[in-house]
């Protein structure tokens, strides 16, 4: 079986907890080391990495090729728009191809059914490096900084205010194998996906959905939001005013315990989602969240090439 990496519900608790141990193993052991020496052991010498982006992208881009070099690999990256993909080929025939010529694939997609489609048809292991619906590297990252700020982070609680989008779906995907109690706070139009709650409550999460940020963030273990507009959002204005009740600021966090961290997936928007005084005090963790993604994605790449 091709080991894809498409969502964090497809994954089993077991593989998960050995893809964060991986990556907590590797940044021990490469603390203060250039970025862009390779580990000792280099596990993915001679592998390369497409990435494929059909939006924008800071984080992920630079994120993946550092972990890439890290793993002793290398990385090409395309945007969708320059690649034949932007005139009308097939996402089954860029897969069949591509999957011919390099060892591992990341997209980031506007439609999560494409990434899909996409790993059907490739021999190659497939990342979702975020769609429309989820964003499960991110959610790696964040757990993996939870979890080198306070220990384990099963038992919990983790209050998400604001859209209930792709990177609240990624957490409502992780509840049930990492253990965690999720609230979310979302106003009434934006509530997260059904389909993801319904399959997080079968497989025993503790999830629940309020339209009062005040309930979700009391006691919470950590507070976390996402910009008030995604990418591929049409209606800003609309959301702007629906979710500006849900603003992240300090009265908000001092319902929380008072050693709760904050989590933004960035980029953020100070003002909007979140104040400058959150975002950019002592409770944040957001730098740790950036950085760890490349620390997390290196074992996410070892899983998918079969070197963990
Ligand atoms: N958080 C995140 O995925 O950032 P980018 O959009 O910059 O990749
Ligand atoms: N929810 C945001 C996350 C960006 C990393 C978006 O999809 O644009």
């Amino acid at each position: 079986m091709t080991r894809h990496f498409l969502d964090l519900w497809r994954l089993d608790a077991a593989t998960l907890q050995a893809i964060l141990n991986e990556a907590r193993r590797r940044k021990d052991a490469r603390l203060g080391w250039p970025k862009g020496k390779p580990d000792v052991d280099a596990p993915l010498a001679g592998r390369t990495l497409a990435m494929i982006f059909q939006k924008n992208s800071t984080r992920t881009r630079f994120s993946f090729d550092a972990a890439m070099r890290q793993l002793g690999g290398a990385s090409t990256i395309a945007t969708a728009s320059d690649m034949q993909l932007g005139r009308g080929e097939t996402i089954e025939d860029t897969a069949r191809v591509l999957s011919r010529m390099v060892d591992a694939v990341m997209i980031r997609a506007n439609r999560h059914e494409d990434v899909e489609a996409f790993a059907a048809a490739s021999s190659a292991p497939v990342i979702n490096g975020l769609t429309d619906k989820s964003h499960p590297c991110q959610i790696m990252a964040d757990i993996l900084t939870y979890e080198e700020r306070r220990g384990s982070i099963a038992g919990r609680t983790l209050a998400w205010v604001g859209d209930g989008n792709n990177v609240c779906s990624s957490f409502i995907h992780a509840a049930a194998p990492f253990g965690f109690e999720l609230v979310i706070a979302c106003p009434e139009g934006f509530h997260p996906n059904p389909a993801d709650l319904a399959r997080a409550k079968a497989a025993g999460a503790s999830v629940r959905v309020t339209g009062d940020p005040r309930q979700a963030a009391r006691d919470a273990d950590a507070v976390i939001t996402d910009t008030w507009v995604s990418m591929g959002d049409t209606n800003a204005e609309a959301r702007l005013e629906a979710l500006g009740p849900y603003q992240v600021d300090a009265a908000l966090m001092a319902l929380a315990k008072p050693e709760a961290l904050f989590f933004h997936d960035l980029p953020a928007h100070r003002g909007e989602e979140v104040t400058a005084e959150v975002i950019d005090g002592p409770q944040s963790v957001i730098w740790d969240e950036a950085e760890n993604r490349i620390h997390a994605q290196k074992a996410v790449l070892a899983w998918c090439l079969e070197a963990l």
